[in-house]
């Protein structure tokens, strides 16, 4: 059944974490508007995200977001054909706020309520059309996209937008890649979050410069906690590094990371037989991996997505956009939607040690 047409307009809202959005996107993925409030500067004091902190300001942010998405596309909620909302994976309290308020809209305007797996949403990113990329060709399906976040690290096989087409090819077996940058980052006193500030100091360093572990190697799945755990013992035997032996830890960290993903990447499109690769989540950010990733790629004959550092983040135009890809196809959820913190999608990687 196809209830929304290709210029049908949706509006997004996200909650799943620490970034409040709502975006209003059309279906052929050209963003309207997209509204991000982050909550980092609430969660730096504590080193990482406080659920119940995260929830209440959302409960505070989300409509005035909402609000203003609205107002940036110059049009009313009336206007709009569905709204979706990201109901899973996450911080249950979390999604709950933009749950509850995307019900409410869409109750009140009498719209069809979509909810949408938030890693669906991150593999659907790359055909986000922002400002100034209508002239970036998107990917075709299928394609193997690596997913990399403070929440999430996995490999996808996509042949296309819909859950039912998306396969785990494997994933972290313990910390998603960002959640070490930042624990990494918080042992060398940087703060949160950890990843930009590596980045930047890892720029100055030399990657050779200390041997850390290389975890996993030969499988397409991923494991940081040990190389955190390298690191912890590093700085308790020698205190933090200053100066350049910090760049240099920095550095060192940062290469056995991103040249994990970035080889894994690479090799899972090989295994699959797949032309495209896609990168997404907040660690894309990262000017280590966006690069290597366009070396490999090209030296292996593959074509690489890397889509704007908006569209990598946590967003709600990628929710809108997931959500008018189910709405092409499926009737709408009902008021019984709930808020879960588990993905739709099937895993294949279990977490944790032990015989496989
Ligand atoms: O996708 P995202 O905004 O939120 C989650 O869903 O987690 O990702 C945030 C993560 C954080 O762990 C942050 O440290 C990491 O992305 N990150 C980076 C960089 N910028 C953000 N990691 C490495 N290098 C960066 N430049
Ligand atoms: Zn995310």
């Amino acid at each position: 059944m196809s209830v929304l047409s290709g210029a049908a307009l949706v509006l997004g809202i996200e909650s799943s974490c620490d970034e409040t959005g709502a975006a209003v996107v059309d279906a052929s993925g050209v963003v309207r508007s997209d509204v991000v409030r982050s909550q980092v500067a609430l969660h730096s004091p504590f080193g990482g995200v406080v659920p119940e902190l995260a929830s209440r300001d959302h409960v505070r942010n989300l409509a005035p977001v909402v609000i203003e998405a609205l107002a940036r596309a110059k049009l009313t909620l009336d206007q709009v054909d569905a709204v979706a909302v990201t109901n899973r994976p996450g911080l249950v309290g979390a999604l709950l706020v933009g749950v509850q308020a995307a019900k409410g809209l869409a109750w009140a305007a009498g719209k069809p309520l979509y909810g949408v797996d938030h890693l669906v949403g991150h593999l659907l990113s790359v055909f986000l059309r922002r400002e100034g990329e209508a002239a970036r060709p998107p990917p075709e399906y299928p394609f193997v996209c690596l997913v990399a976040s403070g929440g999430h690290t996995a490999l996808y096989r996509v042949d296309g937008p819909q859950p039912g087409d998306i396969t785990e090819l494997g994933a972290t077996r313990d910390d998603a890649a960002g959640e070490a940058f930042d624990k990494v980052g918080k042992l060398l006193g940087l703060g949160y979050p950890g990843g930009p500030r590596i980045d930047a100091l890892a720029a100055e360093g030399h990657a050779e410069a200390v041997v850390l572990p290389r975890p996993m190697k030969g499988s397409l799945e991923f494991s940081f906690s040990g190389l955190k755990t390298s690191v912890a013992a590093r700085v308790a035997k020698d205190g933090v590094p200053e100066g350049q032996a910090l760049k240099d830890l920095c550095a060192s960290f940062q290469a056995v990371v991103t040249g994990a993903l970035a080889d894994k990447l690479v090799r899972a499109a090989e295994q699959e037989g797949v032309a495209h690769v896609v990168l997404g989540g907040g660690v894309a950010a990262n000017r280590e991996l966006r690069a290597r990733v366009a070396t490999l790629a090209s030296e292996r004959g593959l074509v690489a997505h890397v889509p704007s550092l908006a569209s990598c983040t946590d967003n709600a135009a990628m929710i809108a956009y997931a959500g008018a890809m189910r709405a092409a196809r499926e009737p709408p959820d009902g008021w019984d939607l709930v808020a879960t913190s588990a993905t739709v999608l099937p895993r294949r990687t279990r977490k944790g040690r032990g015989a496989r």
